[in-house]
């Protein structure tokens, strides 16, 4: 069974596509005549130009909108398609569940005829600039220190590849880790921890010791007086990445 398959069940809810961030994603992929979507869940930011997602989950498949371009059930390791079928590919929030990301880069690179776009982060960034993991969670943070890679060797495995921060915004629509970074009520909901990975798989009893001095903090005002600098921020930059490679 794929990971999703326990872990997505909530995921069209809580993992809307953001309009910034689809914008951001749209100019990295350019002007382009047809895209796949490798990883690519319920069909975030799927642009019209989308011809196939490659998606392993049922589950998530199941979610995808009925308008959604057509998907087939497979893995980034092992991409059902010929060599340089199109224009451009796109693996989203994906790479760190494949089983072997060498792998899977090398067959994104293999299908795409002009480039190839990856949104990622950079652990480094978010250990430091997070304060959800940096103070609260450093089981999560330790966990995804297990299957984060350093987007300096994802861009080696691309061949190369420019880096653009994706700053969030702080009313991101998208319900990834560190969307609610000025909206620290919604960790302590269970709805909102579903649809995040690096705050789902750990398991709540390792979470529950952080969570509950989180509670305590925004009961007592301990949280916003330390970070009374966020408050009034728009958007802040996480260690979001996006890495695009051309040929
Ligand atoms: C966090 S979701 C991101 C989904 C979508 N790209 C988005 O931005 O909303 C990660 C997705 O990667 C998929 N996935 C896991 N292992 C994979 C693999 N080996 N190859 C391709 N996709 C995989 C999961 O099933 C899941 O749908």
């Amino acid at each position: 069974m794929a990971t999703y398959d326990s872990l997505g069940v909530t995921y069209a809810r809580t993992r809307r596509p953001d309009p910034r961030i689809a914008e951001r994603i749209h100019a990295a992929l350019g002007n382009v005549t047809d895209v796949i979507n490798v990883g690519a869940g319920t069909g975030s930011y799927e642009p019209p130009a989308t011809v196939l997602a490659v998606e392993p989950s049922r589950v998530m498949l199941a979610q995808r909108p009925p308008d959604a371009a057509p998907a087939v059930q497979a893995v980034a390791e092992q991409l059902p398609l010929r060599d340089g079928a199109v224009d451009a590919v796109m693996a989203l929030l994906t790479v760190h569940h494949w089983s072997d990301p060498a792998a899977g880069i090398a067959e994104l690179r293999r299908v795409a005829r002009r480039r190839v776009v990856v949104l990622t982060w950079d652990q480094r960034v978010f250990r430091e600039r997070f304060w959800l993991v940096r103070e609260y969670l450093p089981e999560a943070a330790a966990f995804d220190d297990t299957r984060a890679m350093p987007t300096a060797r994802l861009a080696e495995l691309l061949g190369g590849a420019r880096e653009e921060p994706v700053p969030v915004p702080h009313d991101c629509v998208d319900g990834f880790a560190a969307a609610y970074w000025r909206r620290p009520h919604a960790y302590l909901d269970p709805r909102v921890r579903a649809g995040i990975s690096l705050l789902a798989q750990p398991g709540e009893e390792a979470l529950a010791p952080g969570l509950a001095r989180l509670a305590d903090d925004l009961n007592t005002g301990r949280w916003h007086t330390r970070h009374v600098d966020l408050l009034t921020r728009e958007t802040l930059d996480v260690g979001y990445r996006l890495l695009v490679s051309d040929h």
